[in-house]
């Protein structure tokens, strides 16, 4: 691939840019995560001018690239949004991302956000035969500082637990919530993102991570190289 990645580390790897065309460079991965631009995301959000044509554009590029997509979104997030998936990728199942304590958006109590898993699913080993549907968030962590969608880390961790048996992509990375759950999970990752103040903050959030195995789920499977250097961290920019 001839395009410098942002940023890597061993097995983690941040490319600055439009997901649509840096996906035409990247080899395929066991796993897509990703929390794209809702129709109903804040306008400050590039892309929210029209979420419907860059995720139609962008999912173009998943079944060549992966087996599995998940795609998290909100509760009170329109999910006919989904229809462009492409069908290579049919169907699997939606997962509940609950927290134990919910919020009020206007009348509408916000009790959690969803999952809707495509593709395959991962293959049966020992204890993870039953893919489950539901993650109860439970610590207070709260990351609606460092970006105005961010994710709840331990919902993107159950996730990446659960549907990724390799190296996992967030095209729509945000603050990297997917890649610092696939680090602590020891699994390789690629996150793109078009903004670079969120790419930093990706950045200062791995530099902070220890790769540790704490939630229940199945047991990952050793980390694949994605890319790695001997002096450990690099920046593209630097
Ligand atoms: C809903 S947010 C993801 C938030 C992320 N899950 C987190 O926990 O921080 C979607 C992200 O996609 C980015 N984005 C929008 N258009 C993009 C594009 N064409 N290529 C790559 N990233 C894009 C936005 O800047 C935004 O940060």
């Amino acid at each position: 691939m001839g395009r410098k990645p942002y940023y890597q580390e061993d097995g983690i790897v941040i490319y600055h840019g439009d997901c649509r065309e840096v996906m035409l460079e990247l080899e395929p991965v066991d796993a897509i995560i990703t929390d794209p631009v809702w129709p109903n995301a804040t306008p400050e959000l590039a892309g929210s001018e029209n979420p419907e044509l860059l995720f139609s554009q962008a999912v173009s590029h998943f079944p060549r690239l992966a087996r599995r997509v998940v795609v998290q979104l909100g509760c009170d997030s329109d999910p006919r949004f989904l229809r462009t998936m492409p069908e290579e990728l049919p169907f699997f199942r939606v997962c509940w991302l609950e927290y134990v304590r919910p919020n009020y958006k206007g009348r509408l109590l916000y009790t959690g956000d969803v999952a809707y898993v495509f593709g395959s699913p991962p293959p049966s080993r020992d204890g993870t035969h039953v893919l489950p549907g539901r993650c109860l968030q439970n610590d207070s962590a709260r990351n609606k500082d460092i970006h105005p969608c961010a994710r709840q880390l331990q919902h993107v961790q159950w996730l990446v637990k659960w549907f990724a048996n390799g190296p996992v992509l967030d095209p729509f990375m945000g603050s990297g919530t997917t890649l610092v759950a696939a680090k602590r999970l020891g699994l390789p990752a690629i996150g793109i993102e078009i903004e670079q103040k969120y790419v930093e903050t990706a950045v200062a959030r791995l530099a902070a991570v220890q790769p540790t195995l704490e939630l229940e789920g199945p047991a990952v499977q050793r980390p694949l190289r994605v890319a790695s250097s001997p002096k450990g961290s690099s920046r593209a920019s630097e």
